[in-house]
């Protein structure tokens, strides 16, 4: 029990110390690697949709890493929250890259076919809900909003759970067969929002 409580202390220093200027400049390694696949041809025949997918999916596995940081603290008892704002906006980061690889490289800013996709295919109007939900989120992610808004910057900071249900299912629909990694994704999606459903209904009860 002892050794339990010093591993404890230890990891909750250790977690204490990180500088986030740090976090920012690793999450900054899938978009390097991602330019070195790039250089040494390393991205298969179509390398625009290699790094259409790759960008998505980086953003994606970081917004779900931001919304598991709260009930991993609660879960451990060690404090991983000062992390949330760093690893979400990182997350957005690539959500604007994965965003202007579609509109640069895929749709090569040909406004008709853009709206054509917009309109006609699903998966990329939901996309394109869950970019625009998370636009005043990422905004608001600094000390001044959280200061200016008080109350009503953890309401408006809920948005980000409709955001990646809608971003899950983006995911789900984008594939014509079912694939496996957006039914565990999805999966994993349907969990944070149920156990964020719990929370707020403990909450309501305690009132
Ligand atoms: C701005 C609106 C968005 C547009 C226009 C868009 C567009 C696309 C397109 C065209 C693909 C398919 C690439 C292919 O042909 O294989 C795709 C895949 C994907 N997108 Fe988006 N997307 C948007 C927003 C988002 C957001 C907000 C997220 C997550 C937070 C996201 C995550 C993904 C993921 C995970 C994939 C699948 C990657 C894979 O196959 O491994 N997208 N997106």
């Amino acid at each position: 029990m002892l050794e339990i409580n010093k591993i404890h202390i230890f990891i909750s220093n250790k977690i204490r110390k990180v500088k986030l200027r740090y976090l920012y400049l690793f999450l900054t390694l899938p978009a390097i690697l991602l330019i070195v696949e790039l250089l040494f041809g390393k991205l298969g025949v179509d390398p625009m949709r290699e790094i259409e997918k790759e960008l998505g999916e980086t953003a994606l596995k970081l917004l779900i890493v931001t919304l598991s940081l709260s009930p991993i603290s609660k879960l451990t008892s060690i404090n991983f929250i000062r992390f949330r704002r760093s690893i979400g906006l990182m997350s957005f980061f690539y959500i604007c890259l994965h965003f202007l690889t579609w509109l640069i490289l895929d749709m090569q800013l040909r406004w008709d076919e853009v709206i054509i996709s917009i309109t006609k295919k699903p998966f990329i109007l939901l996309g394109m809900i869950s970019f625009i939900l998370l636009i005043p989120l990422a905004i608001t992610s600094n000390n001044y909003f959280m200061m200016k808004l008080g109350n009503a910057w953890s309401k408006l900071h809920r948005i980000v759970y409709l955001a990646i249900f809608f971003a899950g299912i983006h995911f789900l629909m984008m594939a014509k067969t079912i694939e496996l990694n957006a039914v565990i994704y999805f999966l994993i999606i349907l969990l944070l929002l149920s156990l964020r459903l719990v929370k707020l209904k403990k909450i309501r009860g305690l009132k």
